[in-house]
């Protein structure tokens, strides 16, 4: 019959291993009876109707409600929302991810998606107009809806392409065999595969050759989605909901028949468009987890310097923090008149800064510890059912959590960051790092004395390096180079169905799940929310400190939405060859589908984000310490940084409309089915294509190249691709294949500097990369790279070449103070005799003020 976890009693019955997970007969959840529609109203595109228990309640894992209220409402998008028409229950608050505008102009019979449903036993299908294919339907699996378990569960097409439903190490396109996503913030050391992970993201998107529509499931509570295709003899694939809460709140989006863009964009539109981000984040990034003092710290900016690789930004870890606790620094290893030096000279070289903040802060009663003191006279902390601030165990050793729904939280915090983090008396960084947000806790279970847990984790760890002499100078010294709504929900500990949570109890390693916030809702509701939250408060608190300018914060725990605020890292994986292969799915995943683009994964690696770390226990990583590394990043940033308008310009692109800057190959090639899987090779933006060598010692990869035309990036060779892998030999260790793809316009920067801010005082070089028809077009965004709003106006062009002549439109409210020193136009046979200019540039040629062109050359 129905087997249910299994409690093992351990102090008190609080552990359960993940192996215990509950493991049920489908066939038992489809003998449920399901709800019958009554009372159904039609009213212009909506349509409302409650629901009733259609017979005996099944009652698997609680009682069954016996009446649902159902709304309909077609918006740009079909939203369909079931919830307990006795009373309200936990939803995500719109505080955390605010709602999308529902309002619909067209006609209902010309809307790209239908709704249907059937009366007894009530399912509903969402059905493609033009072909009226089903995308989602929950005929033959009856709704269950209990106070502590939701199912819902649709059938699709047998090898059904979907990708999403993480954060999670798994392939991009997820496998339909016997998969559980189980969604519940986890610190996940060493990211294994099939497990949950630190950030939840309920949406996928199917695509199919007939076109791409995602279904985002709006519920922050644990749950485990259930694919597989062992249930039916054709192959079918079913998708199941398993869901500990809250309500169901779905959102259908049409995406489209032809360009799987449309499904980010829509999906772009429910949860925001993604934060912008300042342009030198786009450097590189440079940290380490055991920089033992700040003498470490310095002497690797001055590494950097001296081995000629661009350094952007220098961080540092948890180890500048006195005791580890957040807000202070080491008065003997990282004493705050060095810390400012550092930033004074970083900042004088046009280079950044970022410090780590944790969450948790050190529980220090008596201690005069600012932080703890000002946040106990708030009473900020996260509670415990009998109101005591909840104790856990992180770095510092004993800690409160900040309770990020409490009315004074951004005032607290955004306190803490001014006092800490300002230019007269503290120091200046320049972005900020979170980290630990699931939240995690160290504090095993049944965690009854976090005390002695603390001492015998030997938390915090004494230091053990002597300190730093205070005299010796740091720079310019060569010897230093080297709620209320929970219903009746009885067991918030420990739920009938237990999700596959891979840390094995729900608040194993974590909160308490009946931990209580300010407004009344519960950790069990909202801790996948914890990250996103900080995120949030911590980006209002950064630009507090600096109004007007854009920063960047990169956050472990994300939920759907916190890529409006946040840019994110992937957490700790391990520098394995197959954690380096399946990073590439993972920052998909991220910049793909969930709409989180200011992604990246501990070096290494080319990505969006680009910051090499390790930690404590790994051995010194800096690219400058073996000749090979110092060489492959040299070249790599090379390409980047001549690319840094274009990554820019596609980044702006995402920020106004939700077009994804990572694409698998199948949103360019959206017929050819032979991209479906891939995912060792991605799009960075519309038009350069990265194939990485992602096998050890080797010197050679095989690349999937679709029927287009493509241009090698550094010899600008032109490839035709026929729909076949080609595989490209002698690839040296230092070089990481990248092709252009043809039909764009590229306008590159002359590289050669050391930061970004050098970056933008050279040329453009305007790359014309024809497609096989000969056409081929690109566009230009730049404005100032730090103001919020743009406030020193933009420049944005379009390229357009067609029938050998190039044509440049847009508006010039930016002076960019540089010249175009060449076009290339590619792919022809020889060089042209005659040079005319198009209109367009010529008009470029006299607006010289804004973006003057040089002598053309290279035509
Ligand atoms: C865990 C993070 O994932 C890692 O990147 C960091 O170095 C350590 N915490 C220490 O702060």
């Amino acid at each position: 019959m129905i087997h249910t976890n299994i409690a093992i009693t351990f102090g008190a019955v609080y552990f359960i291993s993940s192996v215990f997970a509950t493991w049920i007969d489908p066939s038992l959840l489809d003998a449920c009876p399901g709800y019958n529609i009554a009372n159904p109203a039609s009213q212009g595109s909506t349509f409302t109707a409650d629901l009733v228990l259609a017979g005996t309640a099944c009652n698997v894992f609680g009682s069954d409600l016996k009446s649902l209220t159902l709304n309909m409402s077609l918006e740009n998008r079909i939203h369909v929302k079931i919830m307990d028409a006795n009373g309200s229950r936990y939803e995500v608050p719109e505080s955390v991810l605010p709602r999308p505008n529902a309002t619909f102009g067209g006609s209902i019979s010309s809307a790209a998606i239908q709704f249907n449903y059937t009366t007894s036993p009530f399912s509903f299908t969402i059905y493609r107009t033009s072909t009226s294919e089903v995308l989602f339907t929950t005929a033959s699996h009856p709704l269950i809806f209990e106070p502590q378990y939701l199912r819902v569960k649709t059938v699709l097409p047998p090898n059904a392409n979907i990708y999403g439903l993480g954060e999670h190490s798994d392939s991009f396109r997820l496998p339909t065999f016997n998969t559980t996503r189980t969604l519940w913030s986890r610190d996940a050391y060493e990211i294994p595969t099939g497990t949950n992970l630190y950030g939840n993201h309920p949406i996928y998107f199917e695509h199919r050759t007939t076109g791409t529509h995602g279904v985002f499931l709006l519920n922050s509570n644990g749950m485990d989605i259930k694919i597989n295709d062992t249930e039916s003899t054709d192959g079918s694939v079913t998708l199941e909901y398993n869901v500990l809460g809250g309500v169901l709140d779905f959102y259908f989006l049409a995406g489209s028949e032809n360009d799987p863009l449309e499904v980010s964009k829509q999906y772009a539109e429910v949860v925001g468009t993604p934060a912008e981000v300042p342009y030198w984040s786009f450097g590189l990034h440079q940290c380490r987890f055991g920089y033992t003092s700040y003498v470490d710290v310095a002497e690797v900016i001055t590494n950097y310097s001296e081995a000629g690789i661009p350094l952007e930004t220098m961080w540092t870890d948890i180890d500048y923090m006195d005791g580890r606790r957040i807000f202070t620094v080491d008065p003997s290893y990282f004493p705050l008149d060095r810390m400012r030096e550092i930033v004074d000279y970083l900042h004088t070289h046009d280079q950044k800064y970022v410090l780590m903040t944790d969450p948790a802060v050190a529980y220090a009663p008596g201690e005069g510890y600012g932080t703890y003191n000002r946040g106990s006279a708030l009473d900020v902390w996260l509670k415990m059912p009998n109101g005591s601030a909840e104790l856990a165990l992180v770095w510092p050793g004993v800690t409160n959590y900040p309770d990020w729904f409490h009315p004074s939280i951004q005032d607290f915090w955004t306190t803490e960051f001014g006092l800490f983090f300002n230019t007269s008396d503290g120091i200046d960084i320049d972005g900020a790092w979170i980290d630990m947000n699931e939240p995690s806790n160290f504090c095993v279970l049944p965690c009854t004395d976090p005390f002695q847990q603390a001492q015998e984790m030997a938390l915090p760890p004494p230091r053990t390096a002597p300190p730093p002499d205070p005299d010796t100078p740091i720079f310019g010294n060569s010897s230093s180079i080297a709620s209320s709504s929970l219903g009746k929900r009885e067991d918030l500990l420990n739920p009938p169905y237990a999700i596959q949570d891979a840390a094995g109890n729900l608040s194993a390693l974590t909160a308490w799940t009946n931990a209580t916030h300010a407004n009344g809702l519960v950790e069990y509701d909202t801790h996948n929310l914890y990250g996103t939250m900080m995120s949030v408060a911590t980006r209002a608190a950064m630009l507090a400190r600096r109004p007007g300018l854009r920063t960047l914060v990169i956050t472990r725990s994300t939920f759907a939405g916190a890529g409006a605020h946040v840019g994110k890292w992937l957490g700790d994986n391990f520098s394995s060859w197959q954690e380096y292969r399946l990073s590439i799915a993972g920052m998909l995943g991220m910049a793909g589908v969930y709409q989180i683009p200011m992604v990246g994964s501990d070096i290494c690696g080319f990505y969006p984000f680009m910051r090499n770390h390790n930690a404590d226990t790994s051995i010194s990583q800096e690219f400058y310490r073996w000749p090979v590394t110092a060489q492959a990043a040299k070249n790599v940033l090379d390409i980047r940084y001549r690319l840094m308008d274009y990554i820019y310009t596609t980044f702006h692109q995402a920020s106004l409309d939700g077009s994804p800057v990572l694409q698998a190959l199948w949103y360019k090639y959206p017929k050819d089915t032979s991209t479906y899987p891939i995912d060792l090779q991605f799009l960075f933006g519309p038009s350069i294509l990265v194939s990485p060598v992602t096998d050890e010692n080797s010197t050679s990869v095989t690349i999937y190249l679709p029927r287009d035309t493509f241009y090698e990036f550094l010899t600008l060779e032109p490839i035709s691709g026929t729909g076949a892998n080609v595989t490209l030999t002698n690839v040296d260790f230092t070089e990481i294949p990248v092709h252009i793809v043809g039909g764009s316009i590229l306008p590159l920067r002359v590289n050669g500097t050391m930061t970004t801010t050098e970056l933008r005082q050279n040329d453009f070089e305007i790359v014309v990369a024809p497609s096989a028809a000969g056409n081929a077009s690109g566009r230009l965004y730049v404005d100032d790279g730090v103001s919020l709003k743009q406030t020193n106006g933009t420049t944005a062009l379009t390229f357009d070449y067609q029938d050998g002549t190039l044509s440049v439109n847009g508006t010039f409210g930016y002076n960019l103070g540089v010249n175009v020193a060449g076009v290339k136009i590619l792919g022809v046979d020889q060089s042209p005799k005659n040079v005319s200019l198009a209109q367009d540039l010529q008009r470029l040629i006299a607006l010289q003020q804004y973006f003057p062109i040089a002598a053309p050359r290279d035509l």
